[in-house]
């Protein structure tokens, strides 16, 4: 049928990182390291996304925000990041995601929302302090969940891959896609439900103290910030127990090790393990692990560092990830306008409409991905009612070719099938069937693309 070389249908990946903080040793081993992995596997196509909405509602400093969102950028594309391969984009450079964010917004019950333990936690937090339980709680943190459903559901993901205390936000946004759906589908799911990808063998880096490495926690390691000397200086400050060199160390209880292992290969922390239960000393173990970290991380060090200077560099990639991100959004999002009755009239969407609209054109071909991945058009007339719907195809190329064909082609003699219907092919291949009795329509309408 289809003779595409393309792979059967793809698996969509996606998730956000808040652009509120620099980038430690621990988002590295934890997020980052596992999600490019992740998106070289045959089959995934990775959205990764700069969650600078989101920034805002943690973060009311302008000058954090924006060297956080270069920082995290920069370190994405040092650290290997196939920018040609997957769709790499900043949330606030995609409109349709805030438009999104508001549909979605009318849909969701406020009861859920006052379930979500981000907001119930600062609740919790002021009625111990005994003020107003919604002091310092702002809408944004409140509808927090309807954004990062917005963020998911405009790509119809279908895994996002995630830390354990984002679970109950993968529940709200499927709970919300599930309402739009059924309000706004006419039994057809405008949305796929993501399924939430929690990495069991993903590495939790322990910090300098042995807790969870985090910045609220103040024990972080430095990925890139201050080169070799500063990734010396955290090192060297990771707590241990205070065997003497020569005693036998216990390797499963020292979180040193567990460091070790986050960045060894299997055969290097065995014997990584032997060394220490054969007495090797705390600060040669230290300088070992600084040893390993630095052969990962040095090359990427210097292509950081080089980004970080040429600013331009980095924007030029983010640019042509949100164009990436966009053509998917904005024809994706022209069918949730029309879904909620906020059909566009048919000339502003002619006139949005890149090169080709013409004089007046107004009837529409929309390109779209369907839930298994492949790609699919409708044809719309000039007054906007949807004439047809094309069928699957896993070469959008192709199907754009076949629509092409047809609209040279001479349609008045096709005959219909016994359902009435109207087979319109080209090269023999089917692009779309339609009734009968619109046959007519549609030869306008694709005259007039
Ligand atoms: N809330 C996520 C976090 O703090 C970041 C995020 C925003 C996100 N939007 C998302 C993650 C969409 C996955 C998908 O980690």
């Amino acid at each position: 049928m289809n003779s595409s070389a393309k792979s059967p249908a793809q698996t969509r990946v996606l998730t956000g990182i808040t652009t509120s903080g620099t980038p430690h040793l621990g988002n590295y081993a934890g997020a980052i390291r596992p999600a490019i992995q992740s998106s070289t596997e045959p089959g995934v196509d990775a959205f990764f996304f700069l969650a600078d909405f989101h920034a805002l509602i943690k973060c009311a400093d302008p000058a954090r925000v924006a060297q956080s969102r270069m920082e995290i950028a920069a370190t994405w594309i040092a650290a290997g990041l196939d920018t040609d391969r997957v769709t790499f984009y900043r949330q606030s450079d995609v409109p349709e995601i805030p438009e999104l964010c508001w549909m979605l917004t009318c849909v969701t019950a406020k009861g859920l929302m006052n379930r979500a333990h981000a907001y119930k936690a600062s609740v919790d937090a002021n009625a111990l302090k005994g003020v107003d339980p919604d002091d310092g709680v702002t809408m944004g943190l409140f509808s927090y969940p309807v954004l990062m459903a917005a963020d998911i559901l405009m790509f119809n993901a279908h895994r996002v891959p995630v830390g354990r205390d984002q679970i109950q936000h993968l529940e709200m946004a499927r709970d919300i896609a599930q309402r739009f759906n059924h309000l706004y589908g006419r039994g057809r799911d405008l949305f796929v439900l993501p399924e939430v990808q929690i990495d069991e063998d993903v590495a939790t880096l322990p910090g300098l103290d042995g807790r969870k490495m985090s910045k609220s926690y103040n024990n972080t390691i430095p990925l890139f910030e201050g080169g070799a000397k500063a990734l010396k200086a955290a090192v060297a400050q990771i707590v241990t127990d205070s065997r003497l060199p020569g005693e036998p160390k216990d390797a499963e209880a020292a979180h040193l090790f567990t460091l070790y292992r986050a960045f060894a290969t299997t055969r290097q922390a065995a014997e990584f393990r032997a060394a220490l239960e054969g007495g090797l000393g705390w600060g040669d173990a230290k300088q070992a692990l600084c040893d390993l970290i630095e052969a990962e991380i040095g090359p990427m060090r210097a292509q950081y560092a080089d980004l970080m200077a040429h600013p331009d560099r980095i924007e030029a990639i983010l640019q042509a990830g949100a164009e990436k991100a966009r053509r998917v959004a904005m024809p994706f999002m022209d069918q949730l306008r029309e879904a909620v009755g906020l059909r566009q009239p048919a000339a502003a969407t002619a006139g949005k409409k890149a090169a080709g609209a013409g004089k007046g054109a107004k009837a529409r071909l929309v390109s779209f991905r369907d839930e298994d991945g492949r790609f699919r058009q409708r044809l719309f007339a000039a007054d906007g009612a949807e004439l047809l719907l094309s069928e699957p195809f896993e070469d959008p190329k192709l199907l754009n070719q076949l629509g092409r064909q047809l609209a040279q082609a001479d349609l008045s003699a096709l005959q219909a099938d016994a359902q009435g219907l109207v087979s319109l092919e080209a090269d023999g291949q089917r692009w779309a069937r339609c009734a009968a009795d619109r046959v007519e329509q549609v030869r306008q309408a694709l005259a007039a693309l």
